[in-house]
């Protein structure tokens, strides 16, 4: 589609540094927060010593391989302040990640950090088409999730007017859109089909709607997304990256004119891509696990973290930094049926060449004696739902069905829904995967 905003205006001078000038400012912040780390985290510490390392042992980039990594199990481990860099009394925020079993996952930041994660925030929106004077509706949850607050400062920072609206309330949402006239909107993309639908269902047009730009992350999305969000708000979609553990928002963030996977703002976090099973560094275009080295950070820095997502490391385009494939899914969404890895995200590719079909989607995976099963269960869009007939519904099943054991490889039950059947998720990341599986003791 074509692009309802201008092209790029001013970048920050190191967007388009030459590679040398960026790998020389790596080292150099490179061995400052390994030193800092080091220093202030005793648990890391003591992790370097059993390998037999010490920060004086990084002379080059490719040094940092000698490093051991940083995992979940060490931040749940040192919960909820034992791998925090400063004393108590230098911290300005604390956020934290609720993760699905087990404890939260809580990160600190000083002053320096928020100003840090605001900034790169800020270049992420200006990546996206925006530009100071926009209105950004901010639809990510507030609260302890990084990504209201996160987007809410980097809008303020690019010199925006921020709409602090979070999640939930759909027809509020779509009234002060409507009464606002925002051009960008910052929110998940699960949740933007929702606010989408709420349009339809006011009838009101994707030309109509002031939105130019819509900025989606905190969970994997496929192109077919891409395109269904982009047709039905009459946007550009743009994905930005991020974590907890890493920072928030805009670790990377898609430029506009490219849209060809998230540049990774690489002057304040330094990527690898290991094998996931060995741990061994990868050559950059290969996949693997994505991990990240924070090279600003000082409440909470990371060496080498893991993060479990999967993905490649691909060459700069529009931004003399790398970039990362759209996420594949993460190590732990990866479903094994009947000895084929599964991510949701290749199911949803599937759904989404049907025009017919929306963008809800579930997967529901049950035991059957030894084996396990599949089930898709799909939406019609809303102008069908009740319109089509048993023989319309099940020739969609039978196309679904023979897509995915063709390429991906599984058998499934495929369910198509009339329209609003599968529960929408209105706060937080949309649940894709039901596991009614008997848990393994
Ligand atoms: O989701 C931070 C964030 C907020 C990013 C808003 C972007 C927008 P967590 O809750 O810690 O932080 O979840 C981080 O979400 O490891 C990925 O698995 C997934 N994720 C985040 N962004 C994307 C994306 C926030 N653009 C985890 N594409 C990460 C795919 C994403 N997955």
């Amino acid at each position: 589609m074509t692009s309802k905003m201008p092209l790029p205006g001013e970048l920050d001078p190191i967007e388009t540094a030459s590679r040398d000038e960026i790998s020389a400012l790596q080292l150099e912040r490179l061995k400052w927060s390994v030193r800092h780390t080091y220093d202030n985290v005793e648990p890391y510490r003591q992790k370097c010593q059993a390998k037999g390392v010490h920060p004086d042992d990084l002379k080059c980039l490719a040094d940092l391989g000698k490093f051991p990594f940083m995992t979940k199990t060490d931040l749940r481990d040192h919960y909820p302040f034992g791998l925090f860099a400063v004393p108590r009394t230098k911290l300005a925020r604390l956020h934290a990640s609720s993760g699905t079993t087990g404890k939260s996952v809580v990160v600190g930041y000083t002053q320096n950090d928020i100003n840090n994660w605001g900034s790169v925030v800020a270049r992420s929106i200006r990546a996206a088409g925006g530009r100071a004077g926009d209105m950004v509706h901010v639809a990510y949850g507030y609260g302890m999730f990084t990504g209201g607050l996160g987007a809410h400062y980097g809008v303020e920072r690019a010199g925006c007017c921020a709409v602090p609206m979070s999640g939930g309330q759909t027809e509020k949402q779509v009234q002060q859109i409507m009464d606002f006239k925002p051009e960008i909107i910052m929110v998940t993309p699960s949740y933007s089909l929702v606010i989408a639908e709420e349009f339809e269902r006011l009838n009101i047009k994707p030309e109509e709607i002031s939105l130019k730009v819509g900025i989606f992350g905190a969970e994997p999305w496929g192109e077919g997304m891409r395109s269904e969000i982009e047709r039905k708000l009459g946007i550009d979609a743009i994905d930005i990256y991020g974590l907890t553990e890493v920072m928030g928002p805009g670790v990377a963030c898609e430029c506009i004119e490219t849209k060809d996977g998230p540049v990774i703002w690489e002057d304040h976090f330094y990527p690898e891509i290991i094998d996931p099973e060995t741990g061994e560094v990868l050559p950059d275009g290969e996949e693997g696990e994505l991990v990240f080295t924070s090279l600003t950070k000082e409440a909470f820095p990371v060496i080498r973290y893991r993060t479990r997502d999967l993905t490649r490391l691909l060459a700069p385009t529009s931004r003399s930094f790398r970039r990362i494939g759209k996420i594949t899914g993460r190590s732990d969404d990866m479903l094994i049926i009947r000895g084929v890895n599964v991510f949701p995200t290749q199911i949803e590719e599937q759904i989404l060449r049907d025009q017919r079909l929306s963008g809800n989607y579930q997967v529901v995976v049950t035991r059957d004696g030894h084996l396990d099963n599949l089930e898709v269960r799909c939406e019609v869009q809303r102008e069908l739902s009740g319109k089509l007939s048993a023989t319309d519904i099940q020739a969609i099943s039978k196309e679904l069905q023979h897509r995915i054991k063709t390429i991906i490889g599984v058998s499934t039950k495929i369910t198509v829904m009339e329209f609003d059947a599968i529960p929408r998720t209105q706060v937080g990341k949309a649940k894709r995967v039901l596991d009614e599986r008997p848990k393994q003791n």
